[in-house]
């Protein structure tokens, strides 16, 4: 007998669409692509015939007729996430949402009214968290391992050139994007705040050294969270002359991981003082390679969606996550844009730039 599976579609047809697509027609999970849309008809077109689906302009045209549609992601640019999710949200589906959810607190917000008002549940995509060293360093987290966390570290050291901005109209922009903190290093503030836990306080500075835009291409910040423990991040798209890493180091009174690559991918070192069975091949079961920066993520991340709507439970990356990491954001650039000064989650927005016209 045949699996029931959800039945997907995909609006945004760029670059990162491809996970969404290959995932959902690998057939390793419980779901299926039935339809995708772009405004940019070759794009539409080519991944149309890639992924032998029909393709749309207008998503409205597209819900309305594959109204067998359970689950819709969207994949289009940043600045577009909350009128789009809302928009979508009127259709009655379940959504995934690609990140950093919005640039705004008051736009998460909005999302998630609005797919509570139409029923609906929003995911936020991270798929680092589903990477096998993340999934074994937070298991060892989980278990107590490693006792009273002293020091999480986060640091992307990755090269995009002028002419990643040129591609488009949206990336490093302030309205649609913001710069390397937002767009690239999203992810691994996510995962400093999923292992160190909630943040107390802190303090950003950025700045523009090789790329020619208005948003930060480096930036720095330093965390205390309510634990006790401090935090480290650095993040820049100025690495040169190539990518060097994407990665997170956990330190604690029994033991340190260190999990590197270029996408959180490698464990580099795993010690604790006391020592599982499991310990010596952590390394080599857990690490794997990855095609590019994006990581093999978005398919077990699906799954987990998949897995959270079909049996009614919760998805390890709903709204109020995505939301969390939006207010961490805005609260990072209003301390750049105030010269370094504390602040915290929640801070009120009132001098920095992200998500508004330039
Ligand atoms: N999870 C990850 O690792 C990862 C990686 C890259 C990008 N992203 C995120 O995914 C999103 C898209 O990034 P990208 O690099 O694929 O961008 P992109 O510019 O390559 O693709 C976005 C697509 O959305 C389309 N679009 C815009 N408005 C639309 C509309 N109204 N209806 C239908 N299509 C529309 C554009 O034509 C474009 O093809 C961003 O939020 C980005 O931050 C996530």
């Amino acid at each position: 007998m045949n699996r029931k599976k959800l039945k997907f579609a995909v609006i945004g047809c760029g670059r990162v669409s491809s996970n969404h697509l290959k995932a959902l027609t690998s057939g390793k999970i419980d779901g299926e692509l039935v339809a995708i849309c772009d405004i940019d008809e070759k794009k539409a077109r080519a991944k149309s015939e890639e992924f032998k689906v029909p393709y749309y302009l207008d998503y409205h045209d597209m819900m309305e007729k594959h109204q067998e549609i359970d689950v819709v992601d969207v994949a289009t640019p940043t600045g577009y996430h909350a009128r789009h999710v809302i928009d979508v949200s009127r259709h009655g589906k379940h959504i995934v949402v690609e990140k950093p959810m919005a640039l705004r607190v008051e736009d998460c917000d909005a999302m998630i009214k609005a797919c509570a008002d139409h029923k609906c549940r929003l995911f936020v995509v991270k798929q680092n968290r589903f990477n096998p060293a993340v999934v074994s360093a937070r298991k060892a987290l989980e278990s107590g391992r490693f006792g009273k966390m002293v020091m999480g570290t986060v640091r992307v050291r990755w090269k995009r050139m002028q002419s990643y901005y040129e591609q488009d109209n949206w990336h490093g922009t302030w309205e649609l994007d913001g710069g390397v903190m937002s767009q690239q290093a999203s992810h691994h503030l996510d995962l400093l705040q999923w292992f160190m836990g909630p943040i107390e306080s802190m303090y950003c500075v950025t700045a523009t050294r090789l790329m020619n835009i208005p948003v930060e291409d480096t930036s720095v910040a330093c965390f205390n969270f309510k634990s006790g423990a401090l935090g480290a991040y650095e993040a820049t798209v100025a690495s040169r002359p190539e990518d060097l890493e994407g990665s997170l180091s956990l330190l604690g009174e029994k033991g340190t991981v260190i999990i590197g690559g270029h996408a959180v991918n490698k464990i580099l070192y795993w010690k604790f003082n006391e020592e599982h069975p499991d310990d010596v091949h952590m390394q080599s079961a857990s690490s794997q390679e990855v095609p590019n920066v994006y990581g093999h993520g978005h398919t077990p991340y699906l799954a987990n969606v998949i897995d959270a709507i079909m049996n009614n439970k919760p998805g390890l990356v709903e709204a109020p996550e995505g939301r969390k990491n939006i207010e961490i954001l805005t609260a990072l650039y209003e301390s750049a844009a105030l010269g370094g000064q504390k602040v915290y989650p929640g801070y009120p927005v009132k001098k920095s730039m992200l998500g508004r016209k330039e």
